[in-house]
């Protein structure tokens, strides 16, 4: 599968960053009953994965990704941690081997943002889900990034990200569709969130761990990408990325907003 933040290394050093910088603003909420059977749709390396874990110690977690790789992480980050209440399994979305409704509850977080066709993805998993179990979506929105010292250089760089992902058949603006998505998906009692994140340099870690960890090494992580397509040059480019390292500075400041939906089948 072509996935426009890859599966290297680095990206999955990324994705630990973004899970664990994030946790309490995206997750303190979800707790699931014990007992219950919840679907992680997309899990990756398990970023997710631990923390839905240690957040609901007595609740059963089956974490599906198509990546047989990133699976592998995964069973290896939640074990290390000692967890054992995730079982894993290398599975598509469109064509899971689930009966119907035999989840109490669904999650995922940073997948429908990849998906040429995520209404079909939301509808596949409300198959499984029961009726009257939840869903639980979270995404970002590129179209949310504000920041100090304003750069158009940096905002370039930005929007060659929001293309590539676009041209790869993703929408990295879809945060701000939870809503109408998860309407058009035949869910009901839908609830969305915006979770803001405020960076400055009073919060070092937010600094490391979300602004330069997570949101500028995504952006630098498509160089080759805007590079072969020509979006930017090389020059351009590499000062866009200096200017974002600009607002990382004692006086700069990054702004972000992610968006959790909640709705039930
Ligand atoms: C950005 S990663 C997010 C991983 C994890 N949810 C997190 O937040 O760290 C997107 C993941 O979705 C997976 N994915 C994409 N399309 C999928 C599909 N049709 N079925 C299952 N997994 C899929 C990819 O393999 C990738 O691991």
């Amino acid at each position: 599968m072509k996935y426009v933040h890859g599966y290297a290394a680095r990206e999955s050093r990324r994705l630990v960053d973004q899970a664990t910088t994030l946790a309490d603003i995206l997750h303190s909420d979800t707790v699931y009953p014990a007992g219950s059977y919840v679907l992680e749709a997309g899990c990756g390396v398990g970023a997710q994965t631990i923390i839905l874990a240690r957040n609901s110690p007595n609740a059963n977690f089956t974490a599906v990704d198509l990546s047989k790789e990133s699976l592998r992480a995964a069973k290896e980050r939640v074990s290390s941690k000692g967890f054992t209440n995730v079982t894993f399994h290398q599975s598509d979305i469109f064509h899971m081997p689930y009966d119907d409704n035999s989840f109490d509850h669904l999650f995922l977080c940073f997948v429908l943002e990849h998906l040429p066709n995520p209404i079909e993805a939301l509808l596949c998993l409300r198959r499984v889900l029961k009726r009257g179990g939840t869903i639980t979506v979270i995404e970002g929105d590129h179209g949310s990034t504000y920041f100090h010292p304003e750069s158009p250089g940096a905002r370039k760089t930005i929007q060659c990200l929001v293309d590539i992902q676009a041209e790869m058949g993703g929408n990295s603006l879809v945060g701000r569709q939870l809503y109408p998505l998860l309407k058009k998906s035949e869910y009901i009692d839908i609830r969305v969130s915006p979770r803001m994140i405020y960076v400055d340099s009073s919060k070092p870690d937010l600094v490391e761990g979300f602004t330069k960890n997570t949101f500028i090494a995504m952006v630098e992580g498509v160089k080759e990408q805007a590079m072969r397509s020509r979006l930017m040059e090389e020059e351009e480019w590499d000062q866009g990325i200096r200017d974002l390292y600009r607002t990382t500075g004692e006086n700069g400041t990054f702004i972000y907003t992610f968006f959790k939906g909640k709705a039930l089948k």
